[in-house]
């Protein structure tokens, strides 16, 4: 089966890039390219991008890409029902190969290897904690600020799909995707709305999840989310992002599943994007636990989700 290894990109279209690139400097991207029609946003690790976004006359989630393991996975994939032929990526930055799905509900899916990677953005070092038990700042202060973050790499998004049994199994037989925690309706354990799937690294630790998919009446992106080093990078971009006048969703909070501090932004088309940092990781050990939890569970403290979240 073929293998994915971690994330590439999520690609959405809108009406407007300067909007989009503006909103996504503050939300702390940064542009690797910027052309008439097309925008690629990285953030400070060493993929050439992250985030594209597509010009056109609506505003709508394209799908997203997935790296691979190996030249030989895109074969496999290329050999599939409905997959493009394995194709030379010419023209976005980071060159490679590809190939092209349309997942269920016509999300377009890109499998891709050989990507160049680029240089890293420096940014600051993780903050030591003065923790309980362990003092790890010693005649030292913190002096955190109120500014844009840099995002390090994507995390993971969120599908809101019409058919989950199809769609999970979709992704799981063209990427090797590991199941973490699934959650069903309270008091109906075979009635699943959602799975959390990872990469499967063997035992090297990953995130808790790549990918939600959920069962959901409105079809899309629920949102696609971004790692920060640190609580004090997630409180400081949330305070910047206040005061430059940016629509904050949910957030600061901790999450039931997957356990991350997070805190949701919506961009200026209104699609969610969320900072997070101290998420679950899992190696191929981890054996999932089925959650019966309503909406208001899936949050530990903070701030509870509004009540479009879930729709
Ligand atoms: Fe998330």
């Amino acid at each position: 089966m073929p293998k994915a290894i971690d994330l590439a990109y999520v690609t959405y279209q809108a009406t407007d890039l300067g909007l989009m690139e503006e909103f996504m400097h503050d939300f702390g991207l940064v542009t690797a390219e910027r052309r008439n029609d097309l925008l690629f946003l990285r953030g400070a690790d060493s993929a050439p991008f992250v985030h594209v976004t597509r010009l056109g006359s609506n505003s709508k989630f394209l799908g997203g890409g997935l790296r691979m393991a190996s030249r030989a996975d895109l074969d496999e994939l290329a050999s599939m029902p409905g997959s493009s032929p394995v194709e030379k990526v010419e023209d976005w930055p980071g060159g490679g190969w590809r190939v092209r799905m349309i997942a269920p509900d016509g999300f377009i899916v890109d499998a891709v290897w050989g990507q160049k990677e680029v240089e890293t953005l420096s940014h600051r070092p993780r903050n030591p904690v003065n923790w309980g038990d362990n003092k790890e700042r010693v005649n030292a202060s913190l002096r955190p600020k109120r500014e844009a973050g840099l995002v390090l790499r994507l995390g993971h998004f969120v599908l809101r799909v019409t058919n989950h049994a199809e769609t999970l199994s979709w992704f799981q037989t063209r990427f090797g995707l590991l199941t973490s925690d699934v959650m069903c309706v309270p008091g109906d354990e075979s009635k699943i709305i959602g799975t959390f799937v990872r990469f499967d690294r063997g035992s090297q630790p990953v995130d808790h999840h790549c990918l939600l998919i959920n069962e959901a009446s409105e079809i899309g992106v629920h949102h696609c989310s971004f790692e920060m080093q640190d609580i004090d990078a997630v409180m400081g971009a949330h305070d910047y992002l206040v005061s430059k006048g940016h629509k904050l969703d949910v957030g600061v909070g901790r999450h039931l599943i997957g356990s991350q501090i997070f805190d949701y932004w919506r961009d200026p088309f209104g699609f969610r994007v969320e900072h997070y940092t101290d998420g679950d990781v899992a190696n191929n050990n981890y054996k999932g636990l089925n959650y019966q939890v309503s909406a208001e569970d899936t949050t530990q403290w903070g701030s509870d989700p509004t009540p479009d979240f879930f729709h």
